[in-house]
């Protein structure tokens, strides 16, 4: 098992646990009928090391996954597109896990009138399962979470409990199964690691929801292999949570907090958000009183400071404005809108979450593991919150804390089936 582990770990920079490694090979068991030896360690790039990953990964996404995140990438494309109209954009998504992000990111391209042909979205993930399944085009209900759904009537069809993407999607992307660790240093890798259907430069690169799944030196070498595909001029959107790792390892954040550039030239006094990474160890902290949860709601469009109201908006309007302020990096704002919320609901997991990831953008890792603990008190099954708190305490160097949430999390995917559409 060890040696399996450490093959994975090298390869992938997946760090599954003995259970997981245990159901792993159960699971992937088309591969065997016998109990693995415990020398068991196929090479990367075989078919029983790839039915393995498929067993270990977590292609947990859905469609328009943090909408902010879509509004940056249309708003840098359409400049991008101004400013070389004879050039086409390409964007690279890593990872894609099912396609939920970049056929996400096609129909928001295609409701702005900006045409396939100028502009491609090459869409790459570990997992050969994610990558047939992203190929297939075709997402359960379990894709479709927001409120508006809208867009699904306009872009997929109906084919019994499932939903097909239209074909115009599908014209924006192409997928390829590989591994993101093969880009930044090939030559240290085993032989066979897949690097497939990536051609840099890129002038916009989707990373999100990955470096939580690593440890620090992993998470270094993904930055990497992200610097070495990203134009020296293009963007890197990120995860929230993830944002303080990629600023620890050469990006800095450009106007929003999951909005990076590269860093270019020699390195700048620390930001923010790269602090966070050097920080003590965090102390435990008690529990709050157990509250029941509100249910989630998705960001509304227009921000406006809750400052003073004519009227007190509703919690929902507030929660949607503090995720508008947040979005656009006016930290101070989004967690004046947040407290002003909490004030009214105090028991309001998502308000608590929201107000750990301003926190945390804002080098308060103190803060941020108050409100994220408060928030996966009310809500044991916040696998955002719990995926956040894994990060922010590897990230501080409490490892086995950080591994604790992180199995947690891993434990809330499973339970819902670990399909991600
Ligand atoms: C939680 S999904 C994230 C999907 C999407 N970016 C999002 O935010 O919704 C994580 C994905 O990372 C993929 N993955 C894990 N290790 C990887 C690696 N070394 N290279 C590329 N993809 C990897 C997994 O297969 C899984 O599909």
């Amino acid at each position: 098992m060890n040696r399996l582990r450490d093959t994975l770990h090298a390869s992938t920079g997946l760090m599954p646990t003995d259970a997981d490694l245990e159901r792993a090979l159960r699971d992937a068991g088309g591969q065997r009928t016998m109990p693995a030896p415990e020398d068991y360690a196929p090479l990367p790039g075989t078919p029983a090391f790839e039915a393995l990953v498929d067993q270990l990964v977590v292609p947990e996404s859905w469609m328009l996954r943090d909408p902010a995140v879509f509004t940056e990438a249309l708003r840098f494309v359409q400049q991008r597109l101004a400013a070389r109209p004879q050039r086409a954009v390409r964007i690279l998504s890593v990872p894609c896990a099912g396609g939920e992000e970049p056929y996400s990111m096609a129909l928001v391209l295609a409701q702005a009138g900006i045409p396939a042909s100028r502009c491609r979205i090459d869409a790459v993930d570990l997992s050969q399962a994610a990558i047939a399944r992203a190929r297939s085009g075709r997402f359960t209900r379990n894709a479709f979470r927001g409120a508006d759904l809208a867009f699904r009537e306009r872009w997929f069809t109906r084919q019994g409990d499932d939903y097909l993407v239209d074909d115009a999607l599908r014209a924006y992307v192409g997928f390829s199964q590989g591994n993101l660790l093969a880009l930044a240093d090939r030559a240290g890798l085993p032989a066979g690691v897949p690097a497939a259907g990536v051609l840099p430069p890129y002038d916009l690169v989707f990373c999100r929801n990955l470096l939580i799944y690593f440890d620090a030196p992993t998470r270094t070498r993904a930055a990497q292999a992200i610097a070495n595909v990203l134009a020296d001029d293009g963007l890197l959107l990120s995860g929230h949570a993830e944002a303080p790792s990629f600023c620890a390892n050469g990006f800095v954040p450009v106007h929003t907090g999951f909005v990076l550039r590269k860093r270019i030239g020699p390195a700048q006094p620390a930001t923010a958000m790269a602090a966070l990474a050097d920080l003590p160890p965090l102390r435990r902290r008690a529990r709050a009183a157990p509250l029941p949860m509100a249910p989630h709601r998705p960001a509304a469009a227009t921000p406006a400071p809750p400052t003073a109201p004519a009227r007190r908006p509703a919690p929902d309007e507030l929660l949607a404005q503090a995720r508008s302020l947040a979005d656009a990096g006016r930290l101070q704002q989004a967690e004046a809108a947040c407290r002003t919320l909490l004030d009214i609901t105090p028991d309001s997991a998502d308000a608590w979450f929201l107000l750990g990831t301003v926190q945390a953008s804002a080098a308060r890792p103190h803060a941020a593991d108050t409100s994220w603990r408060r928030c996966v008190y009310l809500a044991p099954d916040h696998y955002e919150a719990l995926c956040s708190l894994a990060l922010l305490h590897e990230g501080l160097g409490d490892a086995a804390t950080g591994a604790g949430f992180r199995q947690r999390a891993a434990r809330i995917y499973a339970r819902r089936g670990g399909a991600s559409a």
